[in-house]
């Protein structure tokens, strides 16, 4: 994880994560076709989708499009939401078999009549290119090299570059993440504190919220509601690391359009901080890069290969 794409991955104090994304799927690119070349071998990443949610649809789609584009073998199972949860576990219980299968993604949210915990739990953790697996947020929990979820390795690796950039370090500094998700707040509390800044975990019940982000150097909204955090919740010259990404409508002379907002209210916070996430364009292109990243790290740990520099 190297500051590689300082300075130019920002236009003022804009975090471009599109561009930090792209210079990272590059690379990766670059290190499939190596590993193809000395090994003729190409890392497969299977996503599994279940039901019918469009935003899911999009993503699956997109993950499926970026994976052919670097050069990996992509696979999609699509099923019903009639689908059984133990049909879903047969199904995650062949690809943990499957030689040909380096990395697992079974597509959230599932259908409310299966356990999202006990889906995760059955994909085996050297395939678990999410970082959800137990395992893998216990290797994260006690320092151990395993897989880091997507969202926080994509958002850690756009933090450092912008704080380096300011010729500054991560550690000892004051760290608020707004949202205690498996998926993205507590991983990133450890990534964080594996940084040695000094972590708050804040959520829907934290007392006096406005004041304890006022307080904090380096601010991560993931609470997954628009503008939440309003402008004079960000300290002056904080670094802003956007993880929401929602959909609102707003009244246009055409009449309502959908448009894409975070969790920050971008514009009245985009003054204070010394460098900010937009939405989108922001953390949203870090997030399929880094199951890239994971994927080529996981097909190295199982074919005994050497994990790329970087990856
Ligand atoms: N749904 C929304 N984000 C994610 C993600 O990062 N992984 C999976 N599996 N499902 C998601």
């Amino acid at each position: 994880m190297t500051a590689f794409h300082q300075v130019t991955a920002r236009r003022g104090n804009i975090i471009d994560g599109a561009g930090y994304a792209k210079a990272l799927r590059d690379r990766l690119a670059a290190h499939v076709a190596n590993l193809k070349a000395a090994h003729g071998l190409t890392p497969c990443l299977t996503v599994v989708i279940v039901g019918e949610d469009p935003a899911s649809q999009v993503y699956v789609k997109s993950k499926g499009e970026m994976t052919q584009a670097i050069g990996m073998e992509s696979r999609t199972i699509r099923l019903p939401d009639t689908t059984s949860e133990d049909e879903l576990l047969k199904i995650v219980d062949d690809l943990n078999r499957d030689p040909v299968v380096n990395g697992i993604l079974v597509q959230l949210p599932l259908p409310k009549h299966m356990s999202s915990l006990k889906v995760i739990d059955a994909i085996n953790p050297d395939k678990d290119v999410d970082g959800f697996h137990v395992i893998n947020a216990g290797k994260l929990a006690v320092g151990l090299d395993g897989i880091v979820p997507c969202t926080p390795l994509g958002s850690l690796m756009l933090l450092k570059d912008a704080v380096a950039a300011h010729g500054d370090t991560l550690a000892g500094k004051s760290a608020v993440i707004v949202g205690r998700s498996n998926i993205v707040g507590k991983p990133m509390a450890q990534l964080l504190l594996n940084q040695d800044c000094t972590v708050t975990i804040a959520h829907s019940k934290t007392k006096n919220l406005a004041e304890v982000c006022q307080g904090a150097d380096i601010l991560v909204a993931a609470v997954g509601r628009p503008k939440f955090i309003a402008g004079d919740w960000v300290k002056d010259g904080a670094y802003v690391i956007d993880v929401g990404i929602n959909r609102i409508e707003v009244a246009t002379p055409e009449g309502p359009k959908g448009k894409l907002v975070g969790d920050v209210d971008f514009d009245g916070a985009k003054d204070r901080a010394l460098a900010i996430t937009p939405v989108p364009k922001g953390v949203g292109p870090m997030t399929i890069a880094c199951l890239l990243n994971n994927t080529i790290k996981a097909f190295c740990l199982q074919n005994k290969l050497p994990v790329p520099e970087g990856v």
